[in-house]
């Protein structure tokens, strides 16, 4: 018995080593990518390396560790969220509002401090999102919580794990070894991309928006299912800890340095001031670039940088002497509403825009808002003519925020919304539990166009030159009128047209074909099936991983995807059932397009990692059918027998693999169970 024992434990101990080879490479190189945003390597080579843990990890889950990169995707949901009581509590600042506030700021240090000696600051943009505190014992993250009522917080460390920017393990510092306990404090936020996208997301479903990313990132957070949270992209900056006094920093400036080093993200618009008039300047510099700024910061934090000095200045009940939050002035304004217009979107929701009285809104000029659609209108109690507060916040898109409802003269008028599609003339429809007026005319020449606009966009196939305003010309002449007339688009089609010319139509033709083999994901975000975005794209490739399967799949099966509910999956059974999408689908295969699995996308699959091997003959199966389904789902399917199949299946008559299969401890299925393991 003893050989095989011995190779077990080898085999383990080799597993074990490897396991913490792979932990310390995925999360330097996440490190690399997220905080960094300077990979050195390629996403397939990470993703390779994912997958190779991942497959340890499931063949010795008692070699899991908090730090695997594996446990940043949710677990299981909780029912309630533990309370987490701080011995330091998590102050918070008062306000500055301009020059004037923040020179008063540094007058009441020296007096306090009854000294003219020169102070130093760190300036820092004050980010828009949730306070959290993450602790780390022995370099491992071990707990996180929000900042609560400062003292008392909710524990949210399964959510913050998901944070590709909150660190599993600390990287130590360049002298010195990583502190025993480490609170790090700072902020969790939603890039302004990700809070559109969300938002975008949930207006087609009907869900109430978020009301700017702050919310949506408070939101995200305090979700009992980790799973959720996953799907949101949040990040971290790194902007303090609870207490300094024990790490080798003496001043704040040196403190950021100490938490880049441990491998936290700290933000690069800080700097540091020798003297209030260069925070002053900082303070300007930042709000003209705010709106440059991928994520939304509503001022600045001022911060004495010497920890001695911060020492002296002590705190008052809820905020320090030290520091103060200059306020940006509110990009916000109060115009009229002259009148709305409706436009109709490619799943032909109905969105009310707000024309305005121009007016200027952080430096820029807006017209137009958004209403988001009629239960908002009504939510808000809109009418023509009232005077409303508007503002850009967190979206470049500016929306209405409230009418001022003190200065009604009574001459306002309700808004209407239209019965017919202003673009087709359709009745409308409104379904009972949508928030969305839709039209429900599939031919609306304004929901195809829009349709096609997204298809070559961004979100979408991501064609280059395919924009807006090119989509509008190919319509109008007539050369596209679905999604697959776009890769029957000929070179000699285009050059002729105005604005086109024989290179420009060359490179068209040629950035079309460059798309024709793309993922599953893609091509299910693009071709506009109601309710699935880039996100539930990638949800349906993770779990179904063919179009194939897709084609096949019910109802039901699309209800098992997690992070799938019941209208969404409605949805999707209406899109595949459709004849005509079955047929624009099989269109788009003769044409050329090829799906491209993708690695990172395989990695989630239920079989991935496994490596099956067959044996004697099955009774429901041929042979060639049964290695498909294994492959469908992310597994291989080895020829013969080796240490690395976890899997063989036994039909009738099975040969000598059963032995062996024994002797390696490998699973043994038979026919039954096999198809039980398929159908999940
Ligand atoms: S320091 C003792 N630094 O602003 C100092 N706060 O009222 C307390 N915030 O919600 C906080 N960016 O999360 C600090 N660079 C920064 C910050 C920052 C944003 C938030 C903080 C809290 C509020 C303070």
């Amino acid at each position: 018995m003893l050989p095989l024992f011995a190779f077990a434990a080898a085999n383990r101990e080799q597993a074990e080593k490897r396991l913490a080879e792979l932990r310390e490479q995925l999360n330097y190189h996440a490190y690399r990518y997220y905080v960094l945003d300077d990979p050195l390597i390629a996403d397939v080579e990470y993703d390779r390396l994912f997958q190779e843990l991942l497959r340890l990890e499931e063949q010795y889950p008692e070699l899991v560790t908090p730090d695997s990169p594996s446990q940043r995707v949710g677990g299981a949901p909780l029912t309630a969220f533990a309370q987490v009581t701080r011995e330091i509590p998590m102050l918070s600042l008062e306000n500055a509002f301009g020059d004037q506030d923040l020179r008063d700021f540094e007058e009441r240090l020296r007096r306090f401090l009854n000294s003219n000696e020169p102070l130093a600051y760190v300036a820092e943009p004050k980010l828009d999102g949730l306070a959290v505190e993450l602790v780390y014992e022995g370099g491992i993250f071990t707990l996180g919580a929000t900042r609560g009522d400062g003292v008392t917080g909710e524990e949210i460390t399964a959510n913050l794990k998901t944070l590709a920017t909150v660190p599993l393990r600390l990287r130590p510092p360049a002298k010195g070894k990583v502190p025993a306990r480490l609170a790090v404090r700072g902020e969790a936020y939603l890039s302004l991309t990700g809070f559109r996208e969300l938002n975008a997301q949930r207006a087609q479903s009907g869900e109430a928006l978020f009301a700017n990313p702050r919310n949506a990132a408070a939101g995200s957070l305090r979700q009992l299912d980790s799973r959720i949270t996953a799907q949101r992209p949040l990040a971290f900056f790194a902007y303090g800890v609870d207490d300094p006094t024990h790490l080798p920093c003496a001043t704040q400036h040196d403190l950021l340095q100490y938490l880049a080093a441990c491998g936290f993200a700290t933000n690069p618009h800080t700097r540091r001031c020798p003297d209030l008039e260069s925070v002053i300047a900082h303070f300007h510099h930042l709000a003209t670039i705010r709106h440059d700024l991928p994520y939304e910061i509503d001022g600045m934090v001022v911060k004495v940088d010497d920890f001695a000095v911060q020492k002296r200045l002590g705190t008052k009940a809820r905020s320090p002497r030290w520091a103060i939050a200059a306020k940006f002035p509110a990009s916000q304004a109060t115009t009229r509403l002259v009148n709305v217009e409706f436009g109709v979107g490619r799943t032909g929701a109905i969105t009310p825009v707000a024309l305005l009285e121009p007016v200027e809104i952080g430096g820029v000029r807006v017209s137009r808002a958004t209403l988001h659609n009629e239960d908002e209108v009504r939510r808000k109690d809109l009418r023509l003519g009232d005077t409303v507060l508007v503002q850009r916040a967190g979206d470049v898109i500016p929306e209405v925020v409230k009418p001022v409802i003190e200065q009604r003269t009574g001459s306002e008028t309700p808004i209407r919304m239209p019965t017919n599609c202003p673009e087709c003339g359709h009745p409308l429809v409104r379904p009972a539990e949508e928030a969305v007026t839709r039209c429900p005319n599939p031919a609306c020449p304004a929901q195809r166009l829009r349709s096609l606009i997204h298809f070559a966009s961004k979100a979408g196939m991501d064609i280059e030159g395919l924009g807006k305003k090119v989509m509008e010309q190919l319509v109008q002449e007539g050369l596209v009128r679905d999604i697959p007339d776009i890769f029957r688009l000929r070179a000699e089609d285009l050059a002729p047209l105005d604005g086109w010319g024989e290179k420009s139509a060359a490179n068209a033709v040629a950035a079309i074909a460059a798309r024709k083999k793309t993922s599953l994901a893609k091509l299910l975000a693009a071709i506009g099936i109601r309710h699935v975005g880039e996100v539930t794209a990638q949800l349906l490739e993770e779990h179904f991983g063919t179009m194939e399967a897709l084609l096949r799949a019910t109802e039901a099966d699309f209800l098992e995807v997690a992070g799938i509910g019941p209208q969404v999956a409605a949805s999707l059974a209406d899109f595949f059932g459709d004849p005509a999408a079955r047929q624009m689908l099989a269109t788009l295969q003769e044409l050329g397009l090829t799906i491209a699995a993708s690695p990172s996308a395989r990695e989630w699959l239920r079989l991935s990692g496994t490596l099956f091997l067959f044996t004697g003959a099955l009774l429901h199966f041929s042979r060639s059918e049964a290695k498909a389904r294994v492959k469908e789902l992310g597994g291989q399917v080895a020829s013969a027998m080796s240490s690395k199949v976890t899997h063989l299946v036994c039909g009738e008559k099975p040969g000598s693999k059963i032995t062996k299969a024994q002797e390696l401890g490998i699973r043994i299925l038979n026919e039954q169970e096999f198809e039980a393991l398929l159908n999940g």
